[in-house]
């Protein structure tokens, strides 16, 4: 297979990358064909998937313009994908320009994007690295010269965790991250999810797909998802399907659960 210019060295593009199929969800063209030979292999299962992509970005884009318009100047957003149309920094510094933002993602395709972006503003960054790491994380160079802990910063894992196992205790992950915040700080999850919706077998042919690629897949049900909140405030409406989490109108709320996922917003009180 041809390999592209954008394409880093130490990929394999045999195997498919669960950012690069999340790429192709969304319409992107940072994707090979096993990567969407595995997208259309989940599209049979899942036939939602495209829509659940969309639906996510879109709960992304709400909660960054409500954290911006809350005052919120620092953005630390983990698994952040390849850019895509809406990034956080566009939201962000859209609102406020001194807003400062750092990516993160294991994924080479994704971070080396993001810095192709990303040069010539000297407000955000990108950084490789692994949400199991978060001390590796919250002491990397970039971070540190970018964000002041000291300050309010809101932490995004969006549609990450569902490839965090739960033997890589993601409670104990998002723990540590939430021990590094000043009070005003916030956390936003988002997380594949079959509440209401088990028995499709939806699930289990989804799991059977991800198997084959660089991260499993690990679903959880809403009661997880409020778990993970441990220590945060959760900020109205809660833990919901990510369609009804503050709506831009009524309608775009509708048949929700199709999203496939739920997410919210906690914050770290005073
Ligand atoms: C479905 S995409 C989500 C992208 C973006 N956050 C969004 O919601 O649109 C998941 C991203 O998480 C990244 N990822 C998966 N496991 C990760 C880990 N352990 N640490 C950091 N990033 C991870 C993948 O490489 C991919 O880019």
């Amino acid at each position: 297979m041809q390999r592209p210019d954008w394409a880093p060295d130490t990929i394999d593009i045999e195997r498919p990358s669960v950012a690069r199929m999340y790429d192709y969800y969304l319409g992107g063209s940072h994707n090979f064909a096993p990567d969407r030979a595995a997208a259309r292999a989940m599209m049979t299962a899942v036939p939602d998937a495209p829509l659940m992509a969309q639906a996510n970005r879109a709960f992304l884009r709400r909660v960054v313009q409500f954290l911006a318009e809350s005052g919120v100047r620092q953005f630390l957003d983990i698994g952040s994908g390849i850019p895509t149309v809406g990034n956080v920094h566009e939201i962000a510094q859209r609102v406020a320009p001194d807003s400062r933002v750092v990516y993160v993602d294991v994924d080479p395709v994704a971070v080396a994007h993001s810095r192709e972006i990303l040069d010539g503003n000297d407000r955000a960054a990108v950084i490789q690295e692994d949400l199991r790491r978060p001390e590796a994380i919250l002491g990397h160079p970039e971070v540190t010269r970018l964000l002041d802990f000291s300050q309010p910063v809101a932490v995004m894992v969006v549609a990450v965790l569902h490839f965090i196992a739960p033997e890589d205790r993601p409670e104990l992950i998002l723990g540590r991250l939430r021990d590094a915040l000043a009070p005003g700080s916030y956390l936003t999850l988002s997380q594949a999810s079959d509440e209401g919706r088990g028995g499709t077998g939806e699930r289990a042919e989804a799991e059977r797909v991800y198997r084959r690629t660089d991260s499993q897949l690990w679903i959880r049900g809403r009661a997880e998802l409020v778990d993970l909140f441990a220590g945060f405030e959760l900020v109205e409406p809660g833990v919901v399907w990510v369609p009804q989490w503050r709506p831009e109108s009524p309608e775009s709320a509708e048949d929700a659960e199709r999203s496939v996922f739920m997410g919210g917003v906690g914050r770290v009180g005073d």
